[in-house]
């Protein structure tokens, strides 16, 4: 016979047994009595010991059915068998009853307790710290490109004797255009579309989000005498359509050098001097004749085409970033206008200097071969991992 059907056989049960009389089971003496309970024992041991796991749900399940106040099997008993008992054997029957009972609730008080600390250890072993195991590595994180490329143009101009001032982003128009003799209603201001604040209604003046570095040449010569030599790094805002090359919010340079003898030539040997720092001496750079209110001469500074080497053209034809010139636009600069001085109580006739605001953001582009300036900003972490 299989081993499943024998254990199956051998199962005890109560065979509705708490449900008659004792005289209806045949039972009249002590000892049939005692009988009747040890087979009763006998169940509840074995349905104790065939739950192999101990949950809360078992256990009040197990609860119920023996010692439920109205189908337990320990009422049922008190009912048909105690209260039923003929006079001479009840005094037995509540002997075993009473014994029964409470080796009934001392198991199933061992049984919950053993719930309750199941669950304490489960909790414990969630919560409990292994000191062995290996730590989560959490991955760092490093510097955007253009605060690298921040860094590379302070350190270049640290060099030389530069130091690095901040200003606000957001300004007065007095700063942003008129101190940098660009007056109302004069066409240059179409060239920096401006994003214009809205304050409430009766505040005095407008503020705006500064188009380009160059409030702060005012704001550091109204601070200090000459000499001044400072670089402004920071943000600037334009109401430009973004593309490849434009974005409303980018990235500038500011450089300002003032003093009693500054020359033209100061000016290109310093803009060189960095050039050739920053891409590498063999770059050619050149200026074109430009036009910004604030310089005397103007000028726009280019270099030569780092992805053609200033040929115009490369294996598959005309060189896409500089389109066939050898020559790519960098930035604007020239000499301090004298009118500028008048803003900041300098004496024109005795000071001079040069001013320039490189785009930081075309600089890295060009550098590291990036062609599309939206990638700054898009904090694709497959684009940011390439330059750690
Ligand atoms: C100026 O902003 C002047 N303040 C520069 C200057 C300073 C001239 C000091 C003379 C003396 P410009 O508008 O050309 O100039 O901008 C300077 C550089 O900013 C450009 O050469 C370009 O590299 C970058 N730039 C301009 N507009 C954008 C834009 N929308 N997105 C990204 N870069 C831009």
């Amino acid at each position: 016979m299989p081993l499943l059907v024998i254990y199956l056989l051998n199962m005890p049960s109560l065979e509705n047994r708490n449900k008659s009389t004792l005289a209806e089971l045949g039972v009249s003496d002590p000892i049939a009595v005692a009988d009747e309970f040890a087979k009763l024992r006998n169940v509840f041991d074995f349905q104790l010991s065939a739950k192999s796991q101990r949950n809360e749900v078992i256990y009040r399940d197990l609860h119920q059915a023996w010692l439920g106040r109205k189908s337990g099997v320990l009422s049922e008993i008190t009912d048909n068998w105690l209260k039923t008992a003929a006079g001479a054997l009840k005094p037995f029957v509540g002997q075993e009853l009473n014994a029964f009972r409470k080796y009934v609730e001392e198991r199933l008080e061992q049984f919950h307790k053993e719930v309750e600390t199941r669950a304490e250890d489960a909790t414990n072993a969630k919560d409990r710290v292994d000191l062995s195991l290996p730590g989560v590595a959490r991955p760092l994180g490093s510097r955007h490109l253009i605060r690298q490329v921040f860094q590379e143009i302070e350190d270049i101009f640290f060099s030389i004797g530069f130091s690095v001032v901040e200003g606000p982003e957001i300004e007065t128009p007095y700063y942003n255009f008129e101190a940098l003799n660009i007056p109302e209603f004069h066409p240059v201001r179409d060239d920096m579309d401006t994003f214009y604040m809205e304050l409430p209604k009766g505040a005095p003046g407008q503020l705006l989000l500064r188009t380009h570095t160059s409030p702060m040449q005012i704001r550091t010569m109204e601070k200090q005498k000459p000499p001044v030599r400072v670089i402004v790094p920071g943000r600037v805002y334009r109401r430009d359509n973004p593309d490849a090359t434009h974005s409303f919010a980018f990235h500038q340079v500011e450089g300002l050098a003032v003093d009693t003898d500054i020359t033209f030539c100061d000016f290109t040997g310093t803009i060189e001097y960095f050039v050739k720092q920053f891409f590498g001496p063999s770059v050619k750079t050149r200026f074109r004749p430009s036009y910004f209110p604030f310089t005397e001469p103007s000028v726009e500074f280019d270099v030569s085409c780092v992805f053609c080497g200033g040929s115009g053209t490369t294996a598959s034809g005309t060189c896409g970033k500089c389109k066939g010139a050898g020559w790519i636009e960098l930035f604007g600069a020239g000499m301090v206008d004298p009118a500028v001085y008048g803003f900041v109580g300098y004496d024109a006739k005795k000071v001079s200097g040069f001013a320039f605001g490189i785009g930081i953001d075309r600089l890295a582009m060009l550098k590291y071969g990036i062609d599309d300036i939206q990638a700054f900003f898009q904090n694709d972490v497959r684009f940011l991992k390439q330059f750690p």
